[in-house]
């Protein structure tokens, strides 16, 4: 059983307040962190919304949620991921005391698979299978026609984009006035959501949706000038290594956004270690997009209030090696340019 567009009626305001009402008792209200050091690096004030704060540590603790709290209690629940939407989904499961079975990519981050194990325990089954999103995906479907299951997607879904757009409601409580909403991008689940809630309340404010490079679906749709796949992706950034949009996501995402950008693997890299190294946060790949995009918007946002979203945190240790390397390689190479 899964979502179609024929089920699709544009998200109203009381659908985003309903969904925040029906999870606020399970999310953390994540801190909006005035950023000191990068605040003064753009001469702007940049927020970072800490998503990483969740007890999944990501947002997507939010449309899982929001989701299976809508569906009915008898039945059993599937998911795909890349890894994070499973962990909120597991969470979830064990909470509610459901039976859920997730697919994820074979190379899934061992953290990731390990974390989804703790969350879901004996509510939770795990297939690891195909080499990224989209081909654990075509499996997760395969298995729900067969199962009679309910699947619960990780962006396109508006149970699921209402409940990441909660995040959004958050941000314009701690912050009134914003300039600019800087984004990650995968699915475009969050994007889709949090720039509704923006155009709804907030119009004024641009928004700006942030893609890895090796993963640019977006860029590639609207240079078609429809929602497209990708032929392959690159799972640097593995959160966000999604080869099509969301259907109904990419109709908000193109409607609602100023700007969309994408960053290298070296650029996030270097967030990523800076981000260590000054504040001891352990962002993931996708996690850092938003901020790392900042370094193209330099002379937008000089003197204007920035929101950025640091969207997830897990991450292996051994991965550090190569974020440092890559972020090593790209200060030689400005060094020489300059
Ligand atoms: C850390 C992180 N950031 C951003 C995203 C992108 O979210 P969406 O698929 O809703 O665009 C994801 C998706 O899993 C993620 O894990």
């Amino acid at each position: 059983m899964t979502f179609t567009a024929q089920h699709y009626s544009p998200l109203q305001l009381s659908d985003f307040l309903r969904a925040q009402a029906r999870i606020s008792a399970y999310v953390h209200e994540s801190d909006l962190q005035h950023h000191h050091a990068y605040s003064q690096r753009y001469s702007a004030k940049v927020l970072i919304k800490r998503e990483d704060q969740q007890q999944v540590r990501s947002f997507k603790i939010r449309g899982a949620l929001n989701a299976i709290l809508q569906l009915p209690q008898l039945g059993s629940l599937v998911c795909a991921s890349a890894g994070n939407h499973a962990q909120g989904f597991a969470f979830a499961c064990a909470l509610l005391e459901r039976q859920g079975t997730v697919f994820m990519p074979i190379n899934t981050p061992k953290q990731k698979v390990e974390r989804v194990k703790h969350f879901g325990g004996e509510y939770v089954q795990l297939c690891l299978v195909g080499d990224d999103f989209d081909a654990a995906k075509a499996q997760a479907l395969d298995y729900c026609k067969r199962q009679n299951a309910y699947f619960v997607h990780p962006f396109d879904d508006p149970r699921v984009i209402a409940g990441q757009a909660t995040l959004a409601l958050e941000i314009l409580h701690q912050q009134h006035s914003i300039d600019y909403l800087v984004l990650p991008m995968g699915g475009g689940g969050l994007a889709a959501g949090c720039s509704e809630v923006f155009r709804q309340l907030s119009p004024s404010t641009k928004i700006i949706l942030v893609e890895p490079e090796g993963a640019a679906s977006f860029q590639n749709s609207l240079a078609l000038g429809k929602n497209s796949t990708l032929a392959t992706v690159d799972t640097f950034a593995d959160g966000t290594a999604v080869r099509r949009k969301g259907e109904l996501c990419f109709t908000y995402c193109q409607r609602n956004m100023h700007q969309a950008l994408t960053v290298t693997n070296a650029q996030i890299s270097q967030t990523l270690v800076e981000l260590f190294n000054q504040d001891a946060i352990v962002a993931e790949p996708s996690g850092a997009l938003a901020l790392a995009a900042l370094d193209q918007l330099t002379e937008q946002i000089a003197g204007k209030t920035v929101v950025t979203v640091l969207s997830g945190s897990n991450c292996d240790a051994s991965r550090m090696s190569d974020f440092l390397a890559r972020s090593q390689a790209l200060q030689q190479v400005a060094s020489t340019t300059r």
